[in-house]
Formats: structure tokens, sequence, C-alpha cells
């Protein structure tokens, strides 16, 4: 991971978004948060998104879970790769892995992959679309990185894996357990195990498309709008051709989007709320809340609050206001709740202090948080 000298600063101005950087950290204070035992059990679990890549001599077979314990006990001989999505969701020690990155706003962030693979699997040269971190946790691998890609780069014709037709490395290096690489989006790179028992942790992000927003957004806009709201022209004038569209009318239709699409207050409120919104839509929420009465006790007794490893919260600031956002319902919050929505936005557990625990909003915002399954209670200690 990070080695203690490593500049964020240096990092974002000079790297993100612009080119590779390997970083060499781990060393002995590396350990590797999960087992492959366990990577291979949820695998297994129905709606955890799985994949297994098989590199045979002519092509790549990918084949998509839940994978049965079977599936693993006769491998075959070929070089293969286990790939399982959003593992951050499902094991908090793999959440855990995305703290030091948290200099990248939480939206940003999209999940923790973890592949598996046997001495030569990988996934092939391939380009994403978005940045990634790629942690060496156990075994070693050896990345190499080409040039920048793009929507007119040659594929290899395969009907589910997106692979290159041409990959020039110009760097390469064997990453040991606890190293890292940092690849910006559309940067050809290519993994290969060297030796069994390689896992690799890859911090995703995300970054909408042009295409995703735009369409989203109008999608939510028309939620709103009723079929009354309707052009009119109450100071219709005389025009010489009754053919011609005139220019005031399309002033007036032109201003019905414009006005309607344009609204930056409106939109920042809909984007915290769709981009907080969990992944599958999933419902966390639990059938017996804890009562306020109950969890203010629990709080005040030093109770840790820690967030659902799957939730999102992020914030936006109207004025002295905050909006918070979890998982995709949005709260307002003014005065000190504004000062404890942003702390609550700021780190994945934490323990209150007197004046919010006494705060009857406080505990009502947190209660409901809970009651959502946004966060649970730490009764460690
Ligand atoms: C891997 O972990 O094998 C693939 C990750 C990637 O290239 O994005
Ligand atoms: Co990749």
């Amino acid at each position: 991971m990070f080695p203690p000298d490593f500049n964020t600063a240096a990092f974002l101005r000079d790297y993100w978004q612009k080119k590779p950087l390997l970083i060499r950290g781990g060393g002995a204070a590396w350990r590797n948060p999960l087992d492959p035992d366990d990577l291979a059990g949820l695998a297994g679990e129905d709606g955890v998104e799985a994949r297994i890549v098989t590199r045979t001599k002519k092509t790549w077979k990918l084949e998509h879970g839940p994978f049965k314990p079977s599936r693993f006990a006769k491998p075959g001989k070929k070089p293969w790769t286990l790939l399982v999505q959003a593992v951050d969701h499902a094991v908090p020690e793999v959440a855990a892995l995305i703290e030091p990155f948290r200099f990248v706003p939480n939206w940003r962030i999209d999940d923790v992959m973890v592949s598996y693979a046997t001495d030569g699997g990988g996934v092939g040269p391939h380009f994403d679309q978005y940045d990634v971190f790629l942690i060496q946790g156990l075994g070693r691998r050896r990345w190499q990185v080409g040039g920048r890609c793009d929507a007119t780069t040659a594929l290899l014709p395969h009907d589910d894996l997106r692979l290159l037709a041409e990959f020039t490395p110009t760097d390469e290096w064997v990453l040991e357990p606890g190293d890292m690489l940092y690849v910006p989006p559309g940067i050809a790179h290519d993994g290969v195990a060297v030796g069994d028992d390689c896992m690799t942790y890859s911090i995703g992000f995300r970054a909408p498309s042009r295409a995703e927003l735009v369409s989203n957004w109008c999608d939510h806009l028309l939620d709103g709008l009723g079929d009354d709201d309707r052009y009119a022209d109450p100071g219709l004038g005389l025009q010489g051709n009754p053919g011609e569209i005139a220019p005031d009318a399309i002033a007036r239709l032109h201003a019905m989007i414009t006005e309607t699409l344009l609204d930056r207050e409106a939109f920042a409120r809909w984007f915290g709320g769709y981009t907080s919104a969990p992944k599958n839509d999933v419902d966390w929420s639990s059938d017996a809340p804890i009562e306020p009465g109950a969890l203010r006790e629990a709080l005040a007794g030093g109770t840790a609050l820690r967030r659902n490893p799957a939730s999102r919260f992020a914030f936006i600031r109207e004025g002295d206001d905050v909006v918070l956002f979890v998982d995709g319902q949005s709260f307002e919050c003014d005065g000190e709740i504004a000062i404890l929505a942003e702390r609550l936005a700021a780190t994945d557990r934490l323990v209150l202090d007197a004046a919010a625990i006494n705060s009857d909003a406080a505990i009502k915002l947190i209660s409901t948080l809970v009651k959502q399954g946004s966060f649970g209670l730490d009764l460690k200690d």
C-alpha cells in the first residue's frame, strides 16, 4: 500500500488520470485481507457477480458465476482467473482497503474487485474506462502497461471480452504483496500471474458518461413534468407568413428546455441521490429497528457507528446548510446537524460526542440511518 512518504498532492497533480505509477510499499506490514477459499465461497453466492476467465492456446473463455465448490475442485491445467466484483460490500476487511484512497471523493469510488489466478492466469491485455489501483494481495503478478486507447482501438473478435488486438508494452513490473499499480482510464494493461495463488485487489473508481448523465437527469425531469405544463403564446402577434416558426416562438420553446435542464440547484440535489443510490436497488432496512432511546443510551455508552461497507455517503452545501445523501436518500441538515452530516460523510466509523448524543435532531437522523441499514452499531467498544 502507500509508503509513509507517499505524496498524495503530487500524485494527484502528476499521475491521477494522466499516467501509470508503480507504488512499492507493502513489505512486512502487508496482510492479505481475504483467504482464497473465502473468495471462492463468495463466488458461489447468488447476487455476487463472479466470472472465470480461462486462457487457452488460441482464445479466452469467459464463464459467469455463481460457481459451485466443485468448479474449483477440478480446475483444469489451463491458466485461469476468478474475478469477483464488489467484495468490499461483503467483507469489511476488504472494505478497509478503500480508506487510504479517500483522498478521492466518495462519489468517485466504486468498489473493490478481487481476482485469484493460477500461474499464467489473467484477463488478457485490455483497457478500462475507469481509474484503478491494482493492489497485489498474495503471490506475484507481472503487470505490463502500454499506450492510450479509445473507441477506435482495434479489439480481438470476441463475444464477451474486450481484448486488445495489439498490445505493445512500454513498461513492466513484477508486483509483490502490498505493492500497487495505478492505471488511468484508457491505458492498455495486462497482468499475468507469476506462480500460483495470485490475488489482486482492484480499487475501482467511477465516472459517469455524458450519455448516462443526460439520460438519467432527463428521466428524472420527465417524472416531474405534467401534461398541462405546455407552450403558451397569449401575446401572439400577426406574422407575415403563416409558414414561419417565428424567432420569438423558438426563443420561448428553447427557454422551456433550458429553464428545466439547467436548474443547477435541482441538478445538484438529483445527482447526490443518483450517485449515492445502492448498486442493485438493495434494501438493507431492519424489521426491528432500535428505538431512539435505546440508541441514545448505546451511543452514550461509547458504542461506535460503523458504516455499512456497501453504503454510499456524500453531501452538498447549500449556503450554511448541507444536504446529506445516503444510499439514495437525502436529508436536509442545518446548524449543528450540518456539522454532524459532514462528519458522517467523512468517516466509516464514528463515536458521537455528547452534544450530538443530547440533540434530538441528531438522534432522529442517526435512527433513520440505522433503520435503513446504512449504519450499524459497533458493539465491540
Ligand atoms: C485482474 O485483477 O486480473 C484484472 C484487473 C484489471 O486489469 O483491471
Ligand atoms: Co483492467
